[in-house]
């Protein structure tokens, strides 16, 4: 039946292999291996998992049983106890990496702080202490809404230390968005900061913060960093200073010990509709998961000092800033503010200084800076790089090769990791010397990772044929459910088939191709139907953006009486490039030659901005809405930048 199938038309079939250089050196080199432990994770993933825990974990008491799967409800490692904090810091105490720095920090304005294992762990014993007297303790919520600064990591840290479930909420965030977080969880303590910096600017993060705590009847107490100085209101009886309170606590904490099932953290992820979803995640499972991924697919070495640009409000900063890469007791390098700021080239100038051998951004932020212009690239060195990394969006294949060139010198391998916020850590993507890469696929399933792309009867589709991509055996650092709403949980991801309770659905589109590597080709509410053939959205992209003319672009579908669906795309151009009539003729047939006719824009329309959230995602739905002449209606309190939503409406 055509329409339970997407109809795939990339054509993007180079092949880049690892070096032999990188292979020699690498923590998993051979592919044999790769295929012997893959097999086995997957066949017997009880034995598998149960390996892995005891290897990666430092348990305060064993498990018994390895997994608990009553459909779509799993446990891992229960009977076990930890501590997540512990296995983030103490393990490293009395060892080579005591006084490796584990945080490298640089602010907007230019500050930098390193702080070693040693100091990391001193400051999080602190905080421990300081929000165990305030009377939060294990199961209680606490909600972190801070700029990308070490107190961040720190916050974190220190609720898992003391089975405190922590929320972060990125500082972008409106009040509102920040009180209805607070409010479904529930939480207790909020821990913020004066302000933080971005595009030399400060963002009054406190004030925020006293707006929407008017509204929510939890919370007792407001801690306060001293980041920018700016003057803010504190309120005696509820707000403190972190500095002070810091101060007081100096005796040595010791952690207790939790169940493996205790939950670690709720993180609010915001569907294209609807409020937005606490996704729960706990605590062996989790870091297991985070900690692995993190050791292979950045075959992650004592000698590196890894760069993740995303920001601890997303799971990207949960698993690869804060718990993978601290549990493999590596040196992190976080950055407070904008990439443009003062110039385009921050981020280059900042792995020249600090000597960065790990980049791990998003599509959207290299598609900002291949914008930029290549100048900006070409003036710093970056020879210290060896790895990059491409999370949160389909990377094209445009893209994938100016980062590879530019950035990488041709050198470094890419890892293009598929996940969500859901499955907890990386789900797909090569391992740097063994996946031979193809630009715009993240190729293969990690370990234990089971995925398949189906039908609407959940039967596996032909190779090169699109469907939906599935996940069909639980794994170790998978969401247990949703914060108060396990119904939704069980609706939202285990309900797409039914009588299939096990199924877990993604809601992202995909192919899986000759050699058996995965595409995603969007998300499955956002595929196309042209002309009686359904295709993904990032198919469309990509061809656009393979233009030279073409910086960003979005596809969407618009009723059309004739043909039902209508091709709709909203393009932004590189510097240089002007709009004319000329151009969308031109882009019209770029479509055209790449994809087919069939799949040439209806409608082209030129604009300063796409809408996007506050981690860099297009927001379709919205340019939906435009397209379709109407009214922007659904939540938008993740919108990015309502000005860009304004210029498309009445422009027409
Ligand atoms: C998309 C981010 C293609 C996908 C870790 C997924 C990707 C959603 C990739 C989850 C990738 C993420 N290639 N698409 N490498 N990585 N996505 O929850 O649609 O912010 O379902 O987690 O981003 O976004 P989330």
């Amino acid at each position: 039946m055509p329409d339970q199938t997407i109809t795939s038309v990339s054509r993007e079939n180079r092949k880049f292999r690892p070096s032999a250089e990188f292979k020699a050196q690498a923590n998993l080199g051979s592919e044999a291996l790769y295929k012997r432990l893959y097999a086995e994770s997957v066949n017997s993933p009880e034995k598998f998992w149960s390996k892995q825990a005891k290897e990666h974990l430092v348990w305060r008491k064993p498990f018994k049983q390895v997994l608990k799967w009553q459909a779509p409800h799993a446990q891992w490692f229960l009977g076990g106890k930890l501590n997540v904090a512990e296995n983030c810091l103490d393990r490293h105490l009395g060892t080579q990496r005591e006084n490796k720095a584990a945080l490298i920090f640089e602010g907007e304005p230019g500050d930098v702080r390193t702080i070693t294992y040693r100091q990391l762990h001193g400051h999080v014993s602190q905080l421990a202490q300081v929000i165990e007297s305030m009377g939060i303790g294990a199961g209680d919520r606490v909600a972190i809404y801070l700029p990308m600064i070490p107190e961040a990591v720190i916050a974190m840290l220190a609720c898992a230390r003391v089975g405190a479930i922590h929320t972060v909420v990125f500082g972008g965030f409106s009040p509102e968005a920040l009180k209805d977080r607070i409010n479904d969880c529930k939480a207790k303590l909020v821990i913020t900061a004066d302000g933080g910096w971005r595009r030399g600017k400060v963002i009054e993060l406190k004030a925020n913060v006293d707006k929407a705590v008017e509204g929510t009847p939890t919370v007792q107490t407001v801690m306060v960093v001293k980041r920018c100085g700016n003057p803010v209101t504190m309120k005696a009886g509820r707000d403190v200073w972190w500095q002070d309170t810091a101060a007081a606590a100096a005796k040595p904490h010791k952690a207790k010990a939790f169940d493996a099932e205790h939950p670690l953290f709720i993180l609010y992820t915001s569907g294209s509709t609807g409020k937005p979803k606490g996704v729960l995640h706990t605590s062996a499972g989790y870091l297991l998961g985070a900690k692995m991924s993190a050791h292979y697919v950045f075959d992650l070495k004592e000698t590196d000092r890894y760069f993740c640009s995303a920001d601890i409000g997303w799971i990207t900063g949960h698993s690869y800033v804060v718990y993978g890469l601290l549990a493999n007791g590596s040196t992190i390098f976080i950055y407070e503010g904008a990439p443009n700021q003062p110039e385009p080239d921050r981020f280059w100038q900042m792995i020249d200084r600090h000597a960065l051998t790990i980049l791990y951004t998003a599509p959207t932020a290299i598609r900002a800076f291949m914008r930029w212009g290549d100048d900006y690239v070409r003036r710093h060195r970056l020879d210290s790089l060896r790895l990059l990394g491409s999370v949160g969006e389909p990377i094209n294949p445009e893209a994938w090769i100016w980062y590879h060139t530019l950035i990488g010198k041709k050198r470094c391998p890419i890892v293009d990791t598929w996940w969500q916020t859901e499955t907890g850590c990386i789900m797909i993507s090569p391992l740097p010397g063994v996946t031979a890469t193809k630009p715009g696929s993240a190729t293969r399933p990690f370990f234990g990772v089971v995925a398949k792309v189906v039908d609407d009867q959940c039967r596996e589709v032909p190779r090169n044929s699109g469907g939906k991509l599935v996940i069909t055996q639980p794994w170790p650092s998978m969401l247990r459910t949703l914060w108060g709403d396990d119904d939704r949980y069980v609706r939202q991801y285990f309900s797409e088939f039914p009588g299939r309770p096990e199924i877990y659905f993604t809601g992202d589109g995909a192919r899986q191709d000759e050699d058996g590597y995965f595409w995603i080709v969007g998300r499955i509410d956002d595929v196309l139907n042209v002309s009686g053939h359904r295709i993904g959205t990032a198919e469309i992209e990509s061809a656009l953006v393979s233009h030279p003319s073409v910086a960003e672009a979005a596809a969407v579908g618009r009723p059309d009486e004739l043909k039902g669906q209508a091709l709709c795309v909203f393009v932004t151009l590189k510097a240089g490039y002007a709009a004319s009539e000329e151009l969308k003729e031109q882009l019209r047939s770029h479509v055209g030659k790449e994809i087919g006719s069939l799949a040439k824009p209806d409608t082209i329309r030129f604009a300063a901005g796409l809408p996007k959230t506050r981690s860099g995602k297009i927001m379709r739905r919205i340019l939906k809405e435009i397209a379709a002449g109407g009214a922007v209606k659904g939540d938008i309190s993740t919108l990015d930048d309502f000005s860009v939503v304004a210029a498309l409406q009445s422009d027409e």
